[in-house]
C-alpha cells in the first residue's frame, strides 16, 4: 500500500508546498491529481525561493518522478515557461511528466473565466482567472483538448471547430467583444510548437504510476487547493471546479484506491481565504492586516491579499472526516507569535442549537454563529524552532488544544518558511 495522499484541510494555501516538499524526498514519485495553475506553492531551499504553479514541488529533490496527473488541467504556455525557469536555475526536470489525458487550458478558457465570473449569480466568485472552471466544463461536455492532442496530426481540424464555438460563446458574454482570440491557424501553430517542446514529457502517467505501485514504490498524491474548495464538499458555489478531497486523488492519478496507505491533512495555525465565499472566523481588519503581513498572506498565483481568520476547529474536523485524515501537518505557528490572546472556533450555534459538526452547506449561513475560546498567546520568538520541548508552554498548549478539538494527531509543526523549519512530534 504505497500511496500517501497529502491535501489541504482548510480553504487552500495551507502551506502544502512545504509539506509535499518535505515528504517527497522519501518518495519515488509525486503526482498532482487536480487543478491547474490556479494553485501556487512557495518552497524555500538552499538554492533560494521557488514559486511553482504547475510542476509538483517534489521536482526540487533529485531523482523523484513528478507527474501532473490526468485530473489536472494544464496551460501549456505556462508549463513551458515554468519548466524553462526551473531549468535556468539548475533544476533537473528530466523526471517530470504530464499525463497525455490531462486537459489543455486554452486562451478562450481564460477569457471565459474572466467574462463569466459571477454571471447568473448574486456575486462574483473571485476566481484566479486562469481558465480553470471553463476548462473543466469543456472536459465534462466532452469537447476539450487533451495533452495528447498536441501531438496529433488532426490538431488543426479539432481546433478550427472549437475556435468557432468558443468565439460564439465569448460573443454571448460580450457582443462587440474587445476580446480577440488568435486565429485558429495561428493557435494551431503555437500549440504544435508547444507540443514539440513538451513531447518528451507527455506520457501515460497513470500506467507509470500503477507500475510503480506494483513494484511497491512509495507514491505521494498531492492535492491542490483545499477541502472547503472541493466542488462537492466545499462551500459551493465558492469553490474550485475539481475534487480536492482524498477520493479525487485516485480519479486524478489513475491509481486504484486500494493503494492508499494514509491521508495527511495540511492545516495552518489560523485560516486564510482568497476570493469570495464564507469564512465565519474572519478576523477584524487591523488584526487581519497584522497576520497578513507577518504570514506574507498574498496569493502566489494572483498576488491578491488573503483574508485571514482564526483556526476553525469544526471546519478542520469536517475536513478530517471527509478525507479520512490520519495525521495533520500544522503550518505557520510562528506567525501567531506576539499576537496576544488567540481565539479558536470550538463549535457553532445554529438557530440557538450548539453543534460541533459543520455540514459545508451551512458553512457561512447567517444563522450560524461561531463560538470561540480564547487562550493566552506567547511572545518568545519561535521562528525556526525544530524541537517540541523548545517551544514556549503556551505555544505547545495551543497545538495540543487544536489536536484535542479536531480529534486527529498533529504530527508535524512548521515554525518558519525554510524547508527545515519543522518540528517532528
Ligand atoms: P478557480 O479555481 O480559479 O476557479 O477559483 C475558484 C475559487 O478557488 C476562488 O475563490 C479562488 O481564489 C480559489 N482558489 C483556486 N485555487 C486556489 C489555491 O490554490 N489556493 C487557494 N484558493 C484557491
Amino acid at each position: 500500500m504505497p500511496a500517501l495522499v497529502v491535501l489541504g484541510a482548510q480553504l487552500g494555501y495551507e502551506g502544502k508546498g512545504k509539506a509535499v516538499d518535505l515528504l517527497s524526498q522519501e518518495a519515488h514519485a509525486v503526482i498532482r491529481c487536480q487543478g491547474g495553475d490556479n494553485a501556487g506553492h512557495t518552497v524555500i531551499t538552499d538554492k533560494g525561493t521557488f514559486k511553482l504553479h504547475l510542476v509538483p514541488s517534489g521536482i526540487l529533490w533529485p531523482n523523484v518522478w513528478c507527474f501532473l496527473g490526468n485530473g489536472c488541467v494544464v496551460d501549456p504556455w505556462e508549463l513551458v515557461t515554468e519548466l524553462g525557469s526551473l531549468r535556468a536555475r539548475g533544476v533537473d526536470v528530466s523526471y517530470f511528466r504530464v499525463s497525455a489525458l490531462a486537459h489543455v487550458v486554452m486562451p478562450w478558457h481564460r477569457e471565459l473565466d474572466r467574462l463569466g465570473d459571477g454571471v447568473g449569480m448574486a456575486t462574483k466568485l473571485g476566481t484566479t482567472g486562469r481558465g480553470i472552471g471553463p476548462c473543466y466544463a469543456d472536459k465534462m461536455l466532452r469537447r476539450g483538448l487533451r495533452m495528447a492532442d498536441l501531438l496529433e496530426p488532426d490538431l488543426d481540424l479539432k481546433l478550427a471547430r472549437l475556435h468557432a464555438l468558443k468565439s460564439a460563446e465569448i460573443d454571448m458574454f460580450q457582443p462587440r467583444a474587445s476580446v480577440v482570440l488568435p486565429p485558429p491557424g495561428k493557435l494551431a501553430d503555437a500549440l504544435r510548437l508547444l507540443g514539440g517542446e513538451l513531447r518528451d514529457f507527455i506520457a501515460d502517467t497513470d500506467a507509470m504510476a500503477r507500475k510503480f505501485a506494483n513494484a511497491g514504490e512509495d507514491i505521494l498524491l498531492e492535492g491542490a487547493q483545499g477541502t472547503m474548495l472541493d466542488i462537492d464538499f466545499g462551500t459551493y458555489p465558492y469553490v474550485t471546479s475539481s475534487s480536492t478531497t482524498a477520493a479525487g486523488a485516485f480519479a486524478g492519478s489513475g491509481l486504484p484506491p486500494r493503494e492508499l496507505a494514509g491521508v495527511i491533512g495540511v492545516a495552518k495555525a489560523y485560516v486564510t481565504r482568497v476570493g469570495e465565499g464564507p469564512m465565519p472566523s474572519e478576523m477584524p481588519a487591523p488584526l487581519a492586516d497584522t497576520v497578513r503581513q507577518r504570514g506574507m498572506e498574498f496569493g502566489v498565483t494572483t498576488g491578491r491579499p488573503r483574508r485571514c481568520g482564526w483556526f476553525d476547529a469544526p471546519q478542520a474536523k469536517y475536513a478530517c472526516e471527509v478525507n479520512g485524515i490520519d495525521g495533520i501537518i500544522l503550518t505557520k505557528l510562528d506567525v501567531l507569535t506576539g499576537m496576544g490572546p488567540i481565539k479558536v472556533v470550538t463549535s457553532y450555534e445554529f438557530d440557538n442549537d450548539g453543534r460541533d459538526d459543520l455540514p459545508a452547506r451551512l458553512y457561512g449561513s447567517p444563522k450560524l454563529t461561531p463560538i470561540y475560546t480564547e487562550v493566552p498567546g506567547w511572545d518568545e520568538d519561535i521562528a525556526g524552532v525544530r524541537d517540541w520541548s523548545k517551544l514556549p508552554d503556551n505555544a505547545r498548549r495551543y497545538v495540543e488544544l487544536l489536536q484535542r478539538l479536531v480529534g486527529v494527531e498533529i504530527v508535524l509543526v512548521a515554525t518558519g518558511p525554510h524547508r527545515d523549519d519543522i518540528i517532528d512530534r
